[in-house]
């Protein structure tokens, strides 16, 4: 066999024949590494010949209903589609010390049939460890320490396990490639190795992959290709909640998230978002509000927090957590524009509690309310809480699942939710005993939140 070396982008796994400084395709930098590759394919005449394979009629082919495995875990089953398809590839990305290790030796330790985890990050004590912590261990699940993919697969062909983990696809080896673990062409040919493996055999197979600093899953793109489903583990790790999110499912939508909380033996699964809320009904605090938001299929009311105060030094900074800064800013445009704030000399922080991640457009009202309440020192009523999302033209536009939202709040006991103009329709026929406000503009958003109540203050 031929061998030849190319150098390989580790971000993008773009390729090229000699060492470049900046990768052409993603553009970053230093990312070349010289990868030792053999040329198993020739494209010989013989290929291409007539073979046994032949298309069907798509009404000749037979499903037979595939019965998954139950992890035993609500939330973990929720994002797959309700549970593990046999053969399938999840592949589990997260930052450093999020709790991948703790969340797929859970799944391991929890599902009744035989598991076999392999780990080239720790040894098999520490894994010990981390179980007796969860205070769960059983026959039923294996720990093999081992790096080199062609010792792994004899031993899952010896146990034949329901499931395997793999802790992580950056520490495999396969003799295959020379380069070193973790490399673009190592993570692509062990991926490949066990993917198949996992077809052939009906075995599911669970990775786990490191994230770069960008937030990407470290190694190819491609990676995220060729695996069936991508979850996502988010948090912050200072935090106790934490969220996986499905990026890609074959079997399943991607709009459903779990939610976790990581205590001192484990995660527990938060079955009911709510009491992530816990906190804010104490006291009136100015900078607090709540925002009826919708994560996946699931409602949830979760507190913003804001603080306004006047720029230390001469570039006012902004900084969130679990929001997008650029996102911010465009509502301080806004609120600048539409109610004449001067926010351009102030420092703005904004956290969404819990240090959980949303994405959700509807949290617009209630962070621009959280802003102008810390920046004016005047408190939201706790028993309020907001949905809506805010336009460039201060309009408060509508947002999805309203009524879920409604009802979410209602259930909590909220007496009081903002919500758009534009929603008049769709909530009549809703039967609710909270408050609904309309509003159509943040200018009367404002006037309704602080101009009254400042008046009566005074
Ligand atoms: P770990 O699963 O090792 O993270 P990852 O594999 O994503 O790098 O979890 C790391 C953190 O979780 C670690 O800082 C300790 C904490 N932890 C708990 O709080 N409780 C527990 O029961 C366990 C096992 C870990
Ligand atoms: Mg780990």
């Amino acid at each position: 066999m031929k061998q030849k070396s190319v150098y390989i982008c580790q971000n993008c796994g773009a390729s090229s024949p000699k060492w470049i400084g900046k990768c052409p395709s993603c553009q970053q930098w230093n990312t070349f590494v010289e990868e030792v590759v053999t040329n198993t394919i020739k494209p010989s005449s013989g290929v291409f010949q007539a073979s046994e394979v032949r298309p069907v009629k798509i009404s000749d082919i037979k499903t037979d209903t595939v019965v998954r495995i139950d992890t035993n875990n609500t939330e973990f089953n929720r994002v797959l589609g309700g549970g593990i398809v046999p053969g399938s590839v999840i592949l589990i990305g997260g930052e450093p010390g999020i709790g991948k290790s703790t969340l797929s030796i859970q799944i391991a330790l929890n599902i009744p049939q035989k598991t076999l985890y392999v780990s080239g990050e720790e040894s098999a004590s520490q894994i010990k460890l981390r179980a007796d912590r969860i205070k769960k261990s059983t026959d039923n699940c294996l720990i093999l320490c081992e790096v080199t993919v062609e010792n792994i697969i004899p031993a899952i062909r010896e146990t034949k396990p329901a499931l395997v983990v793999i802790d992580s696809i950056q520490t495999l080896r396969t003799v295959n490639a020379e380069s070193s673990p973790g490399t673009v062409t190592q993570i692509r040919e062990c991926a490949d190795i066990l993917i198949r493996f996992a077809k052939e055999n009906n075995i599911p197979v669970i990775l786990i992959g490191h994230i770069n600093k960008d937030g990407n899953i470290a190694g190819p793109k491609i990676l995220e290709h060729m695996v069936d489903t991508v979850l996502q583990f988010e948090g912050d790790s200072s935090h106790v909640y934490r969220v996986l999110r499905g990026i890609k499912n074959r079997f399943g939508t991607t709009s459903e998230v779990g939610i976790f909380e990581m205590l001192s033996d484990g995660l527990r699964q938060v079955s009911n978002p709510g009491e992530l809320l816990i906190h804010h009904h104490e006291s009136n605090t100015s900078g607090v509000t709540v925002s009826a938001a919708v994560e996946g299929l699931r409602p949830f009311v979760i507190e913003v927090q804001s603080l306004v105060s006047t720029a230390a030094y001469g570039v006012p900074q902004r900084s969130t957590t679990g929001f997008d800064t650029k996102r911010l800013n465009m509502l301080l445009a806004v609120l600048e524009r539409r109610c004449g704030f001067r926010l351009n000399t102030k420092d703005v922080f904004l956290n969404i509690a819990g240090g959980i991640k949303i994405n959700d457009p509807a949290m617009d009202m209630s962070v621009i309310t959280a802003v102008l309440s810390s920046d004016l020192d005047i408190a939201i009523p706790h028993d309020v809480c907001f949905a809506g999302e805010v336009g460039l033209t201060g309009e408060i536009r509508p947002v999805s699942r309203v009524e879920q939202r409604i009802v979410e709040a209602e259930k909590i006991g909220f007496k009081k939710i903002f919500i758009s103009a534009a929603h008049k329709k769709n909530i009549e026929n809703i039967r609710h005993t909270i408050d609904i406000v309309m509003v159509s503009k943040i200018e009367e958003l404002f006037r309704m939140l602080f101009v009254k109540r400042r008046s009566t203050q005074e």
